[in-house]
């Protein structure tokens, strides 16, 4: 019996174009990444490690010279400005602001991030006695938020298991985690797969489609819990990937 793997092409029939495998990703070393609340620990801590790969790297604030005063702090030739004119300037523009602040933020630029690849890394939670918990954003998730806001933009979602701490701490070359990334359009996802994996020891992997961004964003508070009880910076590996 012939499996389908090992078929043969009947003779005479077209030559098949090599079939594309989920590792052959997109060159985006030239693509200008944007970073909206790039101030904080998140923002500035992924700004830095792909100024530091080679990216062209622009983070935004609300006041441009906070954003200006950060860059001059990152080097790498990160450049800072307000959180429109970073976006305006992004081919790609990671979204790290509080998920108070994402429904705002994002109406706000939805002009300026027309027709841009928009990666949402926002965890909504909420914090209590008892530690880290997952909100559940009406939409879904803040990814869900995000593209229901940007009808216009090419929204996906990743890095939000990234330690901060980490991602921050020159001393530290490699940062030996997975990125899940998710997303509605192939095209798009891989473009973000490749961002990730321009970060020595991380790889952007596939994890569906914006419909299921709630679990990924809600599993930071297990992270948190995990960080907290062995004093950690947890990040994830997906295995026999
Ligand atoms: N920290 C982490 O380890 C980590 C890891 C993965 C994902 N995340 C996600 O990444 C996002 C950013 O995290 P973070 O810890 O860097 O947050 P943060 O420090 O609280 O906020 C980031 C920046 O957003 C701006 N901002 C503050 N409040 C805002 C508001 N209401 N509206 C618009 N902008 C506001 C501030 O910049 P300006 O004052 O300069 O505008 C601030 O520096 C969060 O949604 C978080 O869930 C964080």
């Amino acid at each position: 019996m012939t499996s389908i793997d090992s078929a043969q092409q009947p003779a005479g029939s077209p030559a098949k174009a090599p079939v594309k495998g989920p590792w052959d990703l997109p060159d985006v070393s030239g693509l200008i990444v944007s970073v909206l609340g790039g101030t904080g620990p998140q923002g500035k801590g992924l700004a830095y490690r792909l100024a530091r790969a080679g990216q062209k790297v622009i983070i935004g604030s609300r006041a441009a010279e906070r954003a200006q005063a950060a860059a001059e702090e990152l080097e790498y030739g990160v450049e800072g400005a307000d959180n429109a004119g970073c976006a305006r300037r992004g081919d790609i523009v990671i979204v790290a602001v509080p998920w108070e602040g994402h429904g705002t933020t994002l109406e706000s630029l939805r002009e300026e991030l027309t027709g841009k690849l928009v990666v949402d890394c926002v965890n909504p939670l909420g914090f209590d006695k008892q530690g880290a918990y997952a909100l559940k954003p009406k939409e879904g998730s803040a990814a869900q938020q995000a593209a229901a806001l940007l009808p216009d933009s090419r929204v996906t979602a990743a890095f939000h298991h990234l330690s901060a701490v980490l991602l921050q701490d020159p001393e530290i070359d490699g940062i030996n985690t997975d990125v899940m990334v998710l997303g509605d359009v192939r095209s798009d996802v891989e473009i973000v797969q490749a961002l990730a994996g321009r970060i020595p020891g991380m790889r952007g992997i596939f994890a569906g489609r914006l419909r299921n961004a709630h679990q990924v964003e809600s599993l930071v508070a297990n992270l948190i819990s995990v960080n907290r009880r062995y004093k950690a910076h947890a990040g994830l590996r997906v295995t026999d990937v």
